[in-house]
Formats: C-alpha cells, sequence, structure tokens
C-alpha cells in the first residue's frame, strides 16, 4: 500500500484528480469504479474543469459505481444516482448509458445484486476509487462483512446513518438499507485510489494502514492489494 500524507484537502483534491487523469490519459476508454461522498468532491470539481479544457474526455469510458441507497428513486436528489450527474458527469462529455450504478428501487432487489455482479464481471475496472468510512467501511460494506463477498443489500451501520445524516434534513429521512459492490469486486481493480480527509477518519486510517487484515476494519483489505493508493491529509494521518 503506497501511503501519501498531503497538507490539506486542497491538496488531495488535486493530486486525486491528477492520478484520475493519468488513468485517463494512459488509456481514453478506460474502466472507472467510482465513489460518492463529500471526499471526491474536490477531485471532481477539478476533472470537470480538465474536461472542458480538453485535458482529459470521459466519452469513451465506462463508469460503474460503489453503491446506492435501497428505496431511493434513481431521480432522487439524496440518491448517489443524481450525486454522480450533478458532481461530475453534467460538466462532462461522459455517455451516460455508460454509468451504471445499482438501482435502489428495483422490485427484486437479490435480481438486482446478481445483474450488477454480471456486469462487474464482464467490466474489469482499471482503477476504483474509494472514500473511507469513519467506522472504516469501504463502498457500504460495513464491519464484518466477508471479503469474498459480492453485491449485496446492507443494513446500515448507527454511525453511518448518522454520518450522513448531513445530506438529509434529518436522521430520519436517512435511508437505513443500501445496495453495495462487495469487497471482493472491489479490490479486482487494477490500481485502488482511497482518500481520506479530516479528523473523524483519523483512527480508521490508522487501522486500515496499521492494524491487522480483518474484518472489523473492511479497508485494512486494501494491504493486500498490489497496486493501492492512499492520499490522506494532515487530520486524517495525525494518529499514524
Ligand atoms: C458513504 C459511502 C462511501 C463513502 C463514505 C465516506 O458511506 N457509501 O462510499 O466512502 O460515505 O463519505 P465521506 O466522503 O462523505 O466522508
Amino acid at each position: 500500500m503506497k501511503i501519501i500524507i498531503v497538507k490539506n484537502y486542497i491538496e488531495l483534491s488535486a493530486l486525486a484528480a491528477d492520478f484520475i487523469c493519468d488513468t485517463l490519459i494512459r488509456n481514453s476508454s478506460a474502466t472507472l469504479g467510482l465513489a460518492t461522498g463529500s471526499t471526491p468532491l474536490g477531485a471532481y470539481s477539478h476533472l470537470r474543469d480538465r474536461c472542458s479544457s480538453g485535458q482529459i474526455s470521459f466519452k469513451n469510458v465506462k463508469v460503474f459505481n460503489l453503491d446506492e441507497y435501497v428505496e431511493l428513486h434513481p431521480n432522487s436528489v439524496h440518491s448517489y444516482a443524481h450525486f454522480m450527474k450533478v458532481n461530475l458527469f453534467d460538466g462532462t462529455d461522459m455517455d451516460l448509458r455508460d454509468f451504471h450504478i445499482p438501482c435502489g428501487n428495483a422490485d427484486d432487489l437479490d435480481a438486482e445484486c446478481k445483474r450488477y455482479d454480471r456486469l462487474l464481471s464482464a467490466n474489469p475496472r482499471n482503477l476504483q476509487l474509494l472514500g473511507l468510512g469513519s467506522n472504516g467501511h469501504i463502498a457500504f460494506n460495513e464491519p464484518l462483512t466477508p471479503f469474498e463477498r459480492r453485491t449485496h443489500v446492507v443494513e446500515l451501520a448507527a454511525s453511518t446513518v448518522a454520518d450522513n445524516s448531513r445530506l438529509f434534513e434529518n436522521d430520519s429521512q436517512v435511508p437505513r438499507r443500501a445496495i453495495t459492490m462487495g469487497i471482493r469486486d472491489i479490490v479486482a481493480a487494477e490500481r485502488i485510489l482511497l482518500l481520506a480527509s479530516g479528523i473523524n477518519k483519523a483512527q480508521a486510517v490508522l487501522n486500515m494502514i496499521k492494524g491487522e487484515v480483518s474484518v472489523d476494519c473492511p479497508a485494512s483489505v486494501l494491504q493486500r492489494h498490489p497496486d493501492a493508493t492512499v492520499i490522506i491529509d494532515g487530520d486524517a494521518a495525525s494518529l499514524l
């Protein structure tokens, strides 16, 4: 695991954007695994700018997102599908037919998980971008999730509901369930880039990097990946 500690969120965002651009410049038809959450927002803003200035293009890129809340319509302003459109794709030349994300309001969620697994098997990711939950989760793979699990429906941990409630009017509006890509498919990506910013991630960063590889901290699985890079800011690195 390659660890890069930067001063602050501004530096983290610029460096993460460079990393993703490098993948797109080397392979203009790359397949990316992308993430939601506040952490990648700065990097996404750089990617939109670099796309507008012609440095990169999403025209031939395929994207597979990590997760989606259950029961939300893809057009809901709280859905992760909406998040990706507003925060990244609207400012790029991405063909939305090449954007894939589990459907949170599918009638048959088991069938939806299987559909997503088939897509993931057929479309290996060149780069997987990840954020980090304050409890060490990656995507919505909460602590104790077996590393070999594939796409599944998850009951969110109370701490995750609390963390994500800032994006809703109140706690009661936060969906309690989500569909998430499993750890097995996350680590199948050729390269992984995980971003962590802020003091509330410091314990999870410590467990991920210095703890033993264990389902207690799902992100610790990245220690075993042959090409995983972690970019963390000073606050997130404060316990290392
Ligand atoms: C959610 C997402 C994760 C994300 C995490 C951290 O739980 N499912 O993919 O990494 O939040 O979010 P943030 O970047 O807002 O701290």
